[in-house]
C-alpha cells in the first residue's frame, strides 16, 4: 500500500496495528476498550515496534492526521447499523483527497449465526461511494480466534474523492 502513515480503528489487541508497523508504517491505532489497548500495548513492546495507540471512540476523537492509510477489520460493517453518519464525518476528518481506505468487512452472500455482521455488494457500494472511490473488491474468509469457522468477507480498498 502505498504511503507512510496509517490510522488502524478498532485494534483490538494490536495484531495488525503491529504488523504494520514492522512493515514500516508510522501506525497510529484505536479501540473503544481499555483493556485491549493495554494488552496491544504490551504486545507491540514485546515485538519492538512504536505505535501511538489511543483509547475511546474513534467517531468522537481527534485523531490527528490526515493519514495516508486507515485500516479496518471489522470495525465499519458492525457500526454501519448504529452510527454510519458519524463514523462517516470520521472517515472525512482523517483522510485528504488520495488517502486510501481498507475495510475488511463480513459478505452478506453468505449470513451464518455467529459469524460477523454482513454487509451486501449494493449496501457498501451507496454507503461508502459518495466518499471514496472503490479500487478493487475481493472476497476472502476471515480467520477467527475463537472457532475454526472461516466466514467469507470483502475486502474493500477505496481512495479517498
Ligand atoms: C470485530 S472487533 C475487531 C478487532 C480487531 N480489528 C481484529 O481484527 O481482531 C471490532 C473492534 O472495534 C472496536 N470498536 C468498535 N467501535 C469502535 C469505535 N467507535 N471506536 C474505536 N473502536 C471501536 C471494538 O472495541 C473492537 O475491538
Amino acid at each position: 500500500m502505498p504511503g507512510k502513515t496509517v490510522l488502524e480503528i478498532g485494534c483490538g489487541t494490536g495484531t495488525n496495528a503491529i504488523e504494520l508497523a514492522r512493515r514500516g508504517y508510522q501506525v497510529t491505532a484505536i479501540d473503544l476498550v481499555d483493556l485491549a489497548v493495554r494488552r496491544a500495548k504490551d504486545k507491540a513492546q514485546r515485538a519492538g515496534v512504536d505505535i501511538d495507540f489511543r483509547v475511546g471512540d474513534a467517531t468522537r476523537m481527534d485523531l490527528g492526521g490526515p493519514f495516508d492509510v486507515v485500516f479496518d477489520r471489522g470495525v465499519y460493517h458492525g457500526i454501519r447499523a448504529r452510527n454510519l453518519s458519524g463514523f462517516r464525518k470520521m472517515l472525512k476528518r482523517v483522510t485528504r483527497p488520495g488517502s486510501r481506505w481498507l475495510t475488511l468487512a463480513g459478505n452478506a452472500k453468505e449470513p451464518t449465526a455467529n459469524g460477523p455482521p454482513v454487509v451486501s455488494e449494493d449496501e457498501f457500494r451507496s454507503e461508502l461511494e459518495p466518499l471514496f472511490k472503490i479500487l478493487e473488491v475481493r472476497e476472502f474468509r476471515f480467520t477467527l480466534d475463537r472457532d475454526d469457522s472461516r466466514p467469507l468477507g470483502w475486502s474493500i480498498l477505496m481512495e479517498r474523492r
